[in-house]
């Protein structure tokens, strides 16, 4: 027995297999274990503790396919000295993981149901392990909808895997951006407007939401609009962590962790909550 099976809060060493730039500020790292051990199992919508050496650390989400857990896949804006340090990892170099964390998308609920997701910037890689779920298992579902939002053409993520999803007759994809230059032939204005035409049915749809807060809040307005209920929105919420684990309290909102509540919230239990920054 390993020490993490008996100490999951244990850091461990894995080493970066591959690192690629998604945009000019993006990476995404692939890493495995040092010590040749299993992957980790997650369920979408994880996070993992991230820490970069002599750095810090920082939650990232999993961004890869929970079928295949044996590489760690995290996408990485770089904003800060922590993910600026991430992102500049290459192939050989070693970061330690904590984790998996959090609770997860409801996948299982969702099953039978049409399911849209509405997401903005960063907010895709913490969606993407849903989406591989959910296409792996696509007959359970009924139509899937993922309408995302980028500020230019620049800062798209997964650009290559966006169209393969678009090329698929199973799933509505959608795309926009705020603003862009010429040569962009795609949709333009906030992911918010793509809402009112998206192909779904109100009364029997899932909706999950990760993005920058305002887009979450405008989101939830539109969907509200279109007759989802409270019940059946999931958000991703985002707040500054320390210890990842319920401990310090860094992440409280409200009467909630984000951390160990979260980050995926059914909204009506932190509708509440919601415009508060930081408490
Ligand atoms: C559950 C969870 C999952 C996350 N998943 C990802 C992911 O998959 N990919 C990714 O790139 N980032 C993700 N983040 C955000 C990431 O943790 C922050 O960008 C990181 O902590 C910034 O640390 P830093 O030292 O690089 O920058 P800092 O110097 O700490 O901050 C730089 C700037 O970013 C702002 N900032 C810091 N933390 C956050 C935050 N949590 N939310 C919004 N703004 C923040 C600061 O106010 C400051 O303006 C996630 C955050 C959470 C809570
Ligand atoms: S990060 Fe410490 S309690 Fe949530």
């Amino acid at each position: 027995m390993k020490p993490q099976d008996t100490q999951p809060n244990l850091p461990r060493l894995y080493r970066v297999q591959q690192s690629r730039p998604e945009t000019y500020d993006t990476w995404t790292l692939e890493s495995e274990p040092v010590d040749g051990t299993d992957g980790l199992s997650f369920a979408p919508g994880q996070f993992n503790m991230v820490y970069g050496f002599g750095v810090g650390e920082v939650p990232i989400s999993i961004s890869g396919d929970p079928a295949n857990p044996e590489r760690l896949i995290h996408t990485v804006r770089s904003v800060g000295a922590v993910t600026k340090a991430l992102c500049s990892l290459r192939r050989g170099e070693e970061l330690y993981v904590r984790g998996p964390y959090g609770t997860h998308w409801p996948v299982e609920a969702a099953v039978g149901h049409d399911v849209i997701v509405v997401t903005g910037g960063v907010g895709l890689p913490p969606l993407r392990p849903a989406i591989y779920h959910i296409l792996s298992n696509r007959e359970q579902y009924g139509r899937i909808v993922l309408l995302y939002g980028a500020r230019t053409p620049q800062d798209m993520l997964y650009t290559s895997e966006l169209k393969r999803w678009r090329a698929r007759f199973d799933i509505d994809v959608e795309t926009t951006v705020d603003a862009a230059k010429h040569g962009w032939h795609g949709n333009v204005g906030v992911v918010t407007t793509l809402i009112p035409q998206a192909n779904f049915d109100a009364q029997h749809t899932k909706a999950f939401i990760c993005g920058p807060e305002i887009m979450t809040r405008f989101t939830i307005a539109g969907l509200l609009k279109r007759g989802v209920t409270t019940e059946n929105i999931f958000v991703s919420l985002e707040r500054n962590m320390k210890c990842g684990i319920g401990l310090c309290g860094h992440c409280q909102l409200g009467s909630v962790f984000v951390c160990k509540d979260g980050p995926v919230f059914r909204y009506d239990q932190v509708q509440p909550f919601m415009s508060k920054r930081e408490i």
